[in-house]
């Protein structure tokens, strides 16, 4: 039967194939590591064409799996959102690394833009702020500094990775890129769908070497036959945050989520309403359906989950990130110990690329537990500030839906409902990004009439109910505050 699904999940630090029954059940999962490529402080790249070959193992493992391409109704694409692959068209080759989301190397022309006075233009007209972490300043950068780009000439494309994905999938004959990847580049006019002439020409970028912007589901391409045996229909794709909005079956105004991976992304729902902060959050698309886009207000943490990696391959605190839960939970408290984790500098609200982490509070008396056990709270923390920033713009959430790989630590979970004092609801399978992917590929494919229709695919959940008394939680609301003034200062 032609019902299974198949996702394809290109994170930040993994590639992952996953294959999905109609009724949402996960039948199989393949995933490799990617190599993270630090040139220099601040600069993050990755190989597109490793992202290429790896994904290509994967999928073909869940294609085997399933029993063929024949099985599989469609494919779902989700991956990590603003960072940029240059490519040749005539190959599909990558003419040079991918620069990552995490990459601050556009620090200096954002803040030259900002010094010019663009940044409320750039905010209306695309709800994002004039921060490196957006595409369009990288490919500014790129354009002008990569001579091999310039010689290419018009064999140059660029995209982000679901657009380089679907052209090597579709053997160079699809350069398109899904609204709610395209809404995170800053060349997209959010309100009109469509690339911006003035933002293109603020950050140098030809209109003729970007893809087209599309739907998040539809028939969006046909696989290269030779790729896994018989063509297989690419029918829903989305960035990874939006794709776990949809998974988390946030799907009427005023649901949220926070996704926990590699950063973490706070997303609410806004319907058909594009939102407009003024508390420094961002506006962006979170699907689009028959050319009509649904939005979503927007808090980008940079550092989550990379923190614990940090604390477990670089500073040897840990073994493996599992080990933070036992030793969070065999002290009473943090000791006085705050870990702010600007290991990229910091995103919403504060947004300042040039922050640098630290830990405050040490003393003789401090445990590597007490350490672990901030870096287990700032998540808290850093989810509050943005909470703050929601309750601020008329968004306040009235309860949070979490997932990603962090929140298998349930002592983390606890310490989110305490500190924020909300319901925190957990699914029990946490995969959500890939889940959210696997039903825009499902409505794409005809399996189902609707997203709404779709949402029988998330599986149970599970609740944690605030229970920090109020003195303990003010304290450690303070003691938070007067770290990140630390960092701020
Ligand atoms: O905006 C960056 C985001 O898409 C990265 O997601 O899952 O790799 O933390 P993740």
């Amino acid at each position: 039967m032609t019902d299974h699904i198949l996702v394809i999940d290109e994170g930040t630090t993994s590639t992952r194939a996953m294959l999905f029954a109609k009724d949402g059940t996960c039948l199989g999962s393949a995933q490799r590591p990617l190599t993270q490529h630090y040139p220099a402080p601040g600069l993050v790249e990755h190989d597109a064409a490793e992202i290429w070959g790896l994904t290509l193992e994967c999928a073909r493992e869940m294609v085997a799996q399933a029993g063929g391409a024949h099985a599989i109704a469609g494919i779902g694409i989700t991956n990590q959102r603003e960072t940029v692959v240059f490519w040749d068209r005539r190959t599909g080759e990558p003419l040079a690394r991918a620069i990552v989301w995490q990459d601050r190397r556009t620090a200096d022309m954002c803040e030259a833009l900002k010094a010019a006075g663009n940044e409320p233009d750039v905010q209306a007209k695309t709800g994002l702020l004039l921060d490196p972490y957006f595409s369009g300043s990288k490919i500014g950068w790129a354009l002008k500094n990569w001579p091999q780009l310039k010689e290419a000439g018009d064999n140059l494309a660029v995209g982000t990775i679901e657009s380089y994905l679907v052209y090597r999938l579709t053997g160079g004959k699809v350069h398109v890129s899904d609204a709610s990847n395209a809404s995170r580049t800053a060349l997209m006019a959010i309100g009109s769908g469509d690339w911006d002439d003035g933002l293109l020409s603020l950050f140098g970028v030809p209109r003729s070497i970007l893809p087209e912007i599309c739907d998040s589901a539809g028939q969006l391409g046909m696989t290269e036959a030779s790729l896994f045996g018989a063509p297989i229909a690419i029918t829903g794709m989305a960035g990874d945050q939006q794709a776990a909005l949809i998974g988390q079956s946030c799907l009427e105004p005023g649901q949220t989520k926070a996704t926990f991976g590699t950063g973490a992304f706070v997303l609410t729902q806004t319907g058909r309403t594009l939102p407009k902060s003024t508390n420094r959050l961002l506006a962006t698309v979170a699907w689009q359906l028959g050319g009509e886009r649904h939005y979503a207000l927007e808090g980008s943490v940079f550092v989550a989950g990379s923190l614990i990696q940090w604390l477990r391959d670089d500073l040897g605190l840990i073994d493996a990130s599992p080990d933070t839960e036992p030793l969070a939970r065999s002290v009473e408290d943090n000791g006085g110990v705050y870990l702010v984790p600007a290991l990229s500098g910091l995103g919403a609200p504060h947004w300042q690329p040039s922050a640098r982490a630290a830990i405050h509070g040490l003393t003789f008396a401090a445990k590597k537990a007490h350490v672990a056990r901030a870096a287990l709270e700032a998540m808290a923390h850093q989810t509050h500030d943005l909470k703050t920033a929601f309750a601020a713009d008329g968004a306040d959430w009235a309860e949070l839906r979490v997932d990603g790989g962090m929140v298998s630590n349930g002592w983390m979970v606890q310490d989110l409902a305490d500190i924020l004092a909300v319901e925190v609801e957990r699914p029990d399978f946490v995969e959500t990004t890939a889940l959210g992917a696997a039903m825009l590929a499902g409505v794409g494919a005809g399996l189902y009439s609707s997203l709404a229709d779709a949402s029988v695919m998330r599986g149970k959940v599970g609740r944690f109910s605030p229970a920090m008394d109020t003195k303990a939680r003010e304290a450690r609301l303070a003691g938070w505050k007067d770290a990140l003034g630390r960092v701020l200062a």
